[in-house]
């Protein structure tokens, strides 16, 4: 949900800055603009509507020198998206920039206070509000820039992740952080900042994550300082970096989006990695190890999370409620955070997120703690907000998930949580052995199950043809597979923008079989299970009413051909595993309708990858 890149050192900054908000266009791209401060003292702003790409033709024979500067891709909150909008803001001198991700609520009051001593605001946006205050307190109290920022900050009720540069001022950028994420990299002489640490990877692998609330100065030739609104110096934790720039490369695929899906078979390799033998023999999850008298001593499991993460919740929610006979509830984090839920010191809260910045479920981690809940993060993004505002967790480990469609970063949190569900069904002594060692070693073959689906690529490339022009879809499941359906439509909508419902597969005949005729596409999710027979009727029930079906079923399955029009065969595995045996199709046949329709797949409309308003 925008991103935010700064430089200051030795280079040119603008190649530095374009090439960072690349790397961060997945979260908004909606406008982009610059703000460079040069020698001679000058404040050069350049920002459009459109995608970098549009800034970059926009800035094509302009003077971008400097090796100082801001920049902002944005995904539009407040004030549609247009030049106008676009960030960076100035305040009503033009002496000061600022870039901003995130939300200022209190900013109509300060607004209208601002007013009355004559501010005036070009934009709808609540930064330009924030950079106007800014520069009040700055003239008003004669204080130094760091001071009029800390000062703004403890007016204002939101969340943010800001960057301010001044005219005149060549060495000196101010940055914070509430609730949205900041990252600093440190080089030799020289700073960058970003909202991850992605556009940072190229350059340098020492990194400072932003504390919420802190305050950084980073300063031409000096010492990183950060601290909190109240001044007070904060501890500077350096990290290394493990994430290479191979990662955030396409490697020859068209799209990210592709080059993901056909990934999962490494992705589930590094997500198991350590953690199940090869013979399945035990799974060590060690956050759940390190913590399993929490974990025996629940009352219940709650998991918060939402989107693609929260498909994969409903399907922990079977596997922990299958082998572990825990309770578990499985909550929108939106909802939950809003609709005073009852949370117990005896509860467990795992929070899933692939970015680990979602606004919606850290608010409802925060909400856990103050109700003494443990909580357990599930987070592919090292060091992201989810990861360090949780008592203990599991990575996902699948390497940076780029596409804003979730595909592989789905399989590898049904992998973790399928893990999870295993290592406290052992600790309660409430799996038998030779299931426990049927599911581990069913992990441990997932890879190459995933390979065999994905060998199917060019034959769901051809299926896609049929019903690219398709308005709507269903998709059906049961079990386990019910999750899976919902999140096989959600691929489809969110990069094809064709309307598709997820539903389980009983549930049809109390309403939504009203929609089925010859023109209606049903995906059916059918594979061996102990409720096969079940779906079976429950695709009968389509094929009467003339809907067009698509069954995905296990492999061998020839009955399923005189019923189903078209069909795909996955391989055969555990039953708490299959979502993710069939969910590759799914994103595969929604990845191919999509691109078929000519949609920008890896940067759908409306949509951010990572959501850091509420
Ligand atoms: C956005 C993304 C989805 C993702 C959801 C939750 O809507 O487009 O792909 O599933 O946020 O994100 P999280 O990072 O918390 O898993």
């Amino acid at each position: 949900m925008c991103g935010i890149v700064g430089y200051i050192g030795g280079r040119q900054a603008f190649p530095v800055l374009l090439n960072g908000l690349r790397r961060l266009e997945y979260r908004g791209y909606d406008s982009a603009g610059v703000a460079l401060v040069d020698g001679s003292g000058s404040l050069k702003v350049y920002k459009c509507r459109g995608k970098v790409a549009d800034l970059e033709r926009f800035t094509d024979s302009k003077d971008v020198g400097g090796t100082i500067g801001i920049a902002h891709t944005r995904w539009a909150t407040h004030g549609e998206p247009n030049d106008v909008n676009a960030h960076p803001h100035y305040s009503q001198s033009g002496n000061i920039a600022m870039i901003h991700n995130g939300i200022i609520e209190n900013y109509s009051v300060i607004r209208d206070a601002l007013s009355e001593h004559g501010y005036t605001f070009q934009s709808a946006t609540d930064t330009e509000v924030l950079v106007q205050l800014i520069e009040y307190i700055r003239n008003t109290s004669r204080c130094s820039l760091l001071e009029a920022v800390r000062s703004a900050l403890k007016r204002v009720v939101g969340a943010y992740a800001i960057a301010v540069v001044e005219k005149d001022n060549p060495d000196e950028i101010i940055a914070a952080r509430k609730s949205s994420p900041l990252v600093v990299g440190l080089g030799d002489g020289e700073y960058f900042l970003a909202s991850d640490a992605t556009p940072i990877v190229e350059y340098t692998d020492k990194v400072v994550y932003v504390g919420d609330e802190e305050i950084v100065h980073i300063c031409r030739g000096r010492e990183l300082k950060v601290m909190n609104l109240d001044n007070e110096q904060a501890q500077i934790d350096i990290r290394t970096l493990e994430l290479s720039i191979n990662q955030l490369e396409k490697g020859g695929y068209p799209h990210f989006m592709l080059k993901e899906i056909h990934e999962q078979p490494k992705t589930i390799v590094d997500c198991i990695r350590g953690r199940i033998p090869a013979d399945g023999s035990e799974v060590v999850l060690s956050g759940v190890v390190a913590n399993k008298e929490k974990f025996m001593g629940a009352r219940r499991i709650i998991i918060v999370a939402c989107g693609t993460s929260w498909h994969a919740a409903l399907i922990g929610e079977r596997a922990i409620e299958d082998m572990c006979r825990i309770p578990v509830e499985v909550e929108y984090a939106s909802e939950f955070r809003y609709r005073n839920p009852v949370i117990s010191p005896d509860d467990v809260v795992i929070a899933i997120s692939q970015s680990g910045e979602t606004a919606d479920t850290l608010a409802a981690v925060e909400l856990a703690r103050n109700a003494g809940a443990f909580i357990f993060g599930i987070c592919n993004v090292v060091g992201s907000s989810v990861a360090r505002a949780t008592d203990s967790g599991a990575y996902i480990h699948v390497g940076p998930e780029i596409g804003v469609a979730s595909t592989k970063a789905f399989t590898g949190q049904v992998t973790v949580l399928t893990m999870l569900a295993l290592t406290l069904a052992r600790e309660k002594g409430t799996v038998r052995d030779e299931k426990f060692r049927s599911v581990a070693k069913g992990l441990v073959e997932l890879p190459s199950l995933i390979e065999k689906v994905l060998s199917q690529d060019d034959k769901i490339k051809d299926l896609s043809k049929i019903f690219t022009y398709a308005h709507n879809f269903i998709y059906l499941g049961r079990g386990y597979n019910y999750p899976a359906a919902l999140e096989g439509a959600l691929k489809l909508k969110e990069i094809s923008y064709i309307h598709a419902e997820g539903y389980p597969a009983a549930e049809m005949k109390h309403g939504p079989i009203a929609l089925i005729d010859s023109e209606m596409p049903v995906v059916a999710i059918a594979p061996d299970d102990h409720i096969y027979e079940k779906t079976v009727s429950n695709i009968q029930e389509i094929k009467a009413r003339k809907g067009k079906i698509i069954a995905v079923v296990s492999e061998g399955n020839a009955a399923i051909h005189s019923l189903a029009d078209y069909c795909i065969e996955v391989p055969v595995t555990e039953e708490c595993l299959s979502p993710i045996v069939v969910s590759v199709p799914l994103q595969l046949l929604a990845y191919y309708i999509a691109v078929n329709k000519g949609r920008n797949v890896d940067q759908p409309r409306n949509l951010a990858k990572s959501v850091t308003v509420e």
